[in-house]
């Protein structure tokens, strides 16, 4: 139907060139903290090369969200207090806001919505970790929260072109909007997001989290709880009214994600009546 507009499309998705980058030290960072025998000297030292990423770091560590009580005035003093993944975290928000705070025009969200997003289900996810005692996966569905939707800023653009058409076969053949999407144009924003991350060198778990948050039932099964619990978290902050595009009202919170990341009915409303106090602290980091 839009037979140019996936040409385009796959020559943009074979050419990394033309996807969003990060500054190299994002990924080396993550890989690095990814590594058991990480040593915490070594992330230091490769921070604080970056004179802006430490000093947006610092201030991350003491703000609300971050901080615990202790005024902090180095990346070593940040690893030790706060914890190493922690830190990784806030590599991840400083360095990724220039990506995702723009005017995502096809999907109608103005500037700062995907970035606000984004933060929102990155908070609201780790509180879905840590309530389900899943420390060990805390820190990566908030990297996973943040960039959720990364696809988006590329496909963007290919949208507004073809968004009548989208919602056309939304309507008529009673699909998703990501279904639609894909249908229309040859991808989704979860497609083009892996391929964002693939060139970012992002680890496997991450990619799962991008390539599969609105279909978290075909996600790998060694990923299946943090792709589920972003899926939850994607879809309240969505009911909450963050980040509502053209797409907002054609989403659904799968019941096998439920079931994955454990969680019941009660807990369901409690992270969701938890969701302006959110909202509250994220306003701080942003
Ligand atoms: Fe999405
Ligand atoms: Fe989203």
């Amino acid at each position: 139907m839009h037979s140019h507009i996936k040409q385009r499309l796959e020559n943009i998705v074979d050419n990394l060139d033309q996807l969003p980058s990060l500054p190299d030290v994002v990924s080396k960072i993550i890989n690095m903290v990814n590594d058991p025998n990480v040593d915490f000297k070594k992330v230091a030292d490769e921070i604080v090369k970056d004179q802006a990423i430490t000093a947006n770091i610092l201030k991350l560590c003491n703000s609300a969200y971050f901080s615990k009580g202790k005024e902090i005035a180095s990346i070593d003093r940040a690893i030790v207090i706060l914890g190493i993944r922690e830190v990784k975290d806030m590599v991840v928000l400083a360095t990724t806001k220039a990506v995702l705070n723009k005017v995502i025009m096809g999907y109608d969200l103005a500037r700062g919505e995907l970035w606000k997003h984004g933060v929102a289900v990155a908070m609201v996810s780790k509180n879905i970790a840590l309530m389900k005692k899943r420390r060990d996966i805390s820190d990566e569905v908030f990297t996973g929260g943040i960039i959720h939707d990364v696809g988006k800023t590329v496909l963007a653009l290919f949208v507004q072109n073809t968004f009548k058409d989208i919602l056309t076969t939304v309507e008529e053949r009673n699909i998703t909007f990501q279904e639609a999407e894909k249908e229309v144009m040859g991808f989704d924003h979860q497609e083009i997001g892996e391929r964002v991350l693939e060139k970012w060198q992002f680890p496997p778990i991450l990619r799962a989290i991008v390539r599969y948050h609105h279909e978290p039932q075909l996600a790998p099964k060694e990923h299946m709880a943090p792709v589920s619990i972003v899926h939850v978290a994607n879809t309240l902050c969505l009911m909450a009214g963050i980040g509502i595009g053209s797409d907002g009202l054609f989403h659904e919170l799968k019941p096998e994600a439920i079931n994955a990341a454990g969680l019941t009915e009660d807990e369901l409303e409690k992270i969701y009546s938890e969701i302006p106090e959110v909202m509250q602290k994220a306003g701080e980091i942003m």
